[in-house]
């Protein structure tokens, strides 16, 4: 029996939570990265007895596009999943629900379900230092919870989860972002980008068309010379504070 972490993770929060998750096994977890715009998706082929872990953060109350056009290629060959959904403190609204439909599409079943909250990757300063102490207890908690229903054999066949069909629409927060004259041209963020939306000779320009807003390239980029606009940036944050105010909780679906 194998085990994976199958995550989109363009700025890491998605990762750790997986990695919280995964917590009560070994560390002998196999990863897939679904934001690896090189990787071969079609050539993985997951195991009936496997166990996975498959994380996604929630964009516009969505999964990422390109996260699950790249799950769509998996075979989950009736292998057990305990889906994760990570999100920056607002709401998730339809994305477990999407999770959960694109993932048995491929064969997978859902034995347990995760929602968790994560620093905001775009308005930094919402939901900033989580999964904080308090989450990483829970999450373990929840890891422990799950690893103990599987081994006396009580998990769900079908776990229900949250979210209403037809999906909410997903609507871009158009936010691209550019680098600087600090640039130095390295191509990092062209090479990490999980859209292909960085030219690998012009570093740093956006193709907006292509962008799909994950704030990858402005984490990787090693001098700093990626941003947003911040006059766009506070006043985006300033009309959607409202609905950050509240501290949202982990939830654990069995
Ligand atoms: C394009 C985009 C859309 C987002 N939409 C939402 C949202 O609808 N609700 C929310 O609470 N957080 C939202 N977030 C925040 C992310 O879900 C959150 O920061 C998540 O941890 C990012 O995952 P990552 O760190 O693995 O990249 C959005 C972030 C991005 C980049
Ligand atoms: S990672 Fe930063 S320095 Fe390197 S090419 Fe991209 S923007 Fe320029
Ligand atoms: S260019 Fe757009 S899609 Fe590519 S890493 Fe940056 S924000 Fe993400």
């Amino acid at each position: 029996m194998k085990r994976y972490q199958i995550y989109f993770s363009p700025t890491g929060g998605t990762q750790t939570v997986s990695a919280l998750i995964g917590d009560a096994w070994d560390d002998n977890w196999e990863t897939i990265d679904l934001a690896d715009p090189n990787a071969h998706f079609d050539s993985f082929s997951i195991a009936p007895e496997d166990l996975c872990i498959i994380a996604v953060p929630s964009f516009g109350g969505r999964v990422p596009d390109t996260a699950a056009k790249r799950l769509q290629r998996i075979q989950g060959n009736s292998a057990k999943a305990i889906l994760a959904v990570v999100y920056g403190n607002r709401a998730y609204e339809d994305t477990l629900l999407e999770l959960k439909k694109v993932t048995s599409d491929r064969g997978f079943t859902c034995i347990a379900a995760v929602t968790a909250i994560a620093e905001h990757s775009i308005m930094r300063q919402f939901a900033a230092g989580r999964p904080d102490e308090e989450d990483r207890r829970q999450l373990t908690e929840f890891s422990q919870k799950i690893k103990s229903n599987l081994e006396s054999g009580q998990t769900a066949a079908d776990v229900t989860v949250p979210g209403h069909f037809p999906y909410k629409e997903y609507h871009t927060i158009p936010f691209y972002p550019k680098a600087d004259e600090t640039c130095t041209k390295c191509g990092l963020c062209a090479e990490k980008c999980p859209a292909g939306a960085i030219p690998k000779e012009n570093p740093s320009s956006v193709l907006e068309q292509t962008c799909i807003s994950c704030m990858r390239c402005i984490s990787v980029c090693p001098t700093h010379a990626r941003a947003l606009s911040p006059q766009a940036l506070r006043e985006t944050a300033q009309k959607m504070e409202p609905l950050f105010r509240e501290r949202k909780s982990n939830e654990l679906f069995l």
